[in-house]
């Protein structure tokens, strides 16, 4: 069991490399092709509109680590959740809003788990791994800033990094779903 008497983190968050069990095939692209036949002013003119739809399976869910090595707080783990770059951090304690964390017991005491794509809700870069003093995630483009638990705390963006469902299977931290994305704000 990880020991809780660990003192405060004062380097570079630990990051865990986690091999994904997902191999969720990626997008089933369908492309549609339809042929019109139109006559207008004694001419003919021939059409052609090509239309394409992309049908993403939801990702199956996925191994991210052991929940024993997340030892300390702000520890992070990078995993894949299907195509798309996710990062969970054991937070150092409940986040503002309860639903960025799943709450287990590890000795008795409380932890916060939060896991969450790493694609910015602005333009869709990659925010950087957590700082090591702020625990904020930067995001390399043009600076939004996400809190530890995936919250955004500075702008242009203005949703927070895509939640993703978690649960512990035996003694292993699983990302399950991803969250439906909150309504932006106004
Ligand atoms: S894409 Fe991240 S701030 Fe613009």
């Amino acid at each position: 069991m990880p020991s809780e008497n660990v003192p405060a983190q004062t380097r570079p968050a630990e990051t865990i490399p986690v091999e994904t069990a997902n191999d969720a095939p990626a997008g089933v692209q369908r492309r549609t092709v339809v042929t019109g036949l139109a006559v207008g002013g004694g001419a003919l003119l021939l059409s052609q509109v090509a239309r394409a739809q992309t049908a993403t399976p939801a990702p199956a869910a996925v191994k991210i680590t052991p929940l024993s090595k997340l030892t300390k707080d702000f520890a992070t783990a990078e995993f894949m959740f299907g195509d798309t770059a996710a990062l969970l951090v054991r937070l150092s304690g409940p986040p503002t809003d309860k639903a960025r964390a799943l709450e287990v017991k590890v000795g008795g005491k409380p932890v916060y788990l939060s896991a969450f794509t790493r694609v910015c809700t602005h333009l869709g870069c990659k925010p950087a791994l957590p700082d090591a003093k702020t625990h904020l995630q930067v995001c390399p483009c043009h600076g939004s800033a996400y809190s530890a638990d995936g919250t955004v705390v500075r702008g242009p963006a203005k949703l927070s990094l895509g939640l993703l469902k978690l649960e512990v299977r035996g003694s292993d931290v699983w990302a399950v779903a991803l969250a439906p994305a909150p309504a932006p704000a106004s």
